[in-house]
């Protein structure tokens, strides 16, 4: 069974596509996905009810993204896929990058190809190419990967060690966004306003460099506030909604040690930051909809 999980960006997002460092995590919710020959190449998406045939000009960016997983592998039999996604799409936590390294990781088992995760992570970057045309990467490899770890852009992923796991409560606005049209919004107020963005930057990759030794040293009162104030910056580049900012505000209220959006903005998740479990479940209910409680071990 190929296996993809999905994403939390903990820190650094967006800036992480200009080359600075982000801090992020896997969770345990993701895509499956079973690959066996068929008559035809087929990509089976539950629980939408979708069944794709790869098409390298298709409009829809699954079909593309199917049809250049397929191209990595030059001699093979027809395959059916067939990936069962946990995840809301649009929503910040790595759908895509899920569904691409679950349906690589389950073609290179029906193949008997060996590889290892990073090895997979990479070959999953074509994917998302598709998807966000300059993607940094870090969805992909986390998705593969997991666990807590510092990102930047052609380094090796490093992973961060604690012995205190991080409690968070994920919640959705309920408003999906486009990755694509986010990063370029970023890219285009770079453009027009440089000193203003490499200023956000500078400032996002200063709170990634003091979130690594708070997350090492355990203290998670330092990092609640680390994640305050990266979602201030990301409010400052027009990232965030009004949802997500009164999510942000109610958790904080209730005594999240932090809380901030997560991943591309513009709608899709954010998360709080719970002293330990049992506040994590408070809080889960207070955000209420679809929002869930991930343990997750530096
Ligand atoms: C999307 O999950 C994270 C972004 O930083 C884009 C990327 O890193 O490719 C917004």
């Amino acid at each position: 069974m190929g296996f993809g999980r999905g994403k939390v960006i903990l820190l650094g997002e967006h800036a992480v596509v200009h080359g600075c460092p982000a801090i992020a995590v896997g969770i345990e919710r993701g895509v499956t996905a079973e690959a066996k020959p068929a008559s035809r190449d087929l990509l089976r998406l539950s629980p939408w009810g979708l069944a794709l045939e790869p098409d390298r000009k298709g409009d829809e960016p699954l079909e593309r993204a199917f049809a250049a997983a397929l191209a990595l592998y030059p001699e093979r039999p027809a395959l059916e896929v067939s990936a069962q996604v946990d995840l809301p799409a649009g929503a910040g936590l790595g759908c895509s990058a899920a569904i691409g390294v679950a349906v690589l990781d389950a073609i290179d088992e029906a193949l008997g190809i060996e590889r290892s995760r990073t090895d997979l992570a990479e070959a999953a970057l074509a994917w998302e190419k598709v998807f966000h045309g300059n993607p940094s990467g870090i969805d992909n490899t986390m998705s593969a990967i997991g666990g807590v770890a510092l990102y930047r852009k052609g380094d090796a992923l490093v992973p961060l060690r604690s012995n205190k796991p991080l409690h968070l409560v994920i919640g959705y606005s309920g408003e999906s966004s486009s990755t694509k049209e986010m990063v370029a919004s970023v890219r285009r107020q770079l453009e027009s306003d440089p000193e203003r963005v490499n200023k956000a930057f500078q400032g996002i990759e200063a709170l990634v460099r003091n979130a690594k030794l708070a997350i090492e040293a355990g203290d998670h009162v330092a990092l609640g506030q680390l994640l305050d104030l990266n979602h201030t910056i990301l409010s400052s580049l027009m990232l965030c909604t009004t949802k997500l900012d009164e999510m942000c505000q109610a958790a904080r209220k209730a005594g999240a040690l932090g809380a901030k959006m997560t991943g591309a903005g513009g709608g899709g998740c954010m998360f709080a930051l719970a002293a330990k479990h049992d506040q994590a479940l408070r809080l889960r209910d207070l955000l209420g909809g679809d929002s869930f409680v991930s343990e997750v071990s530096a």
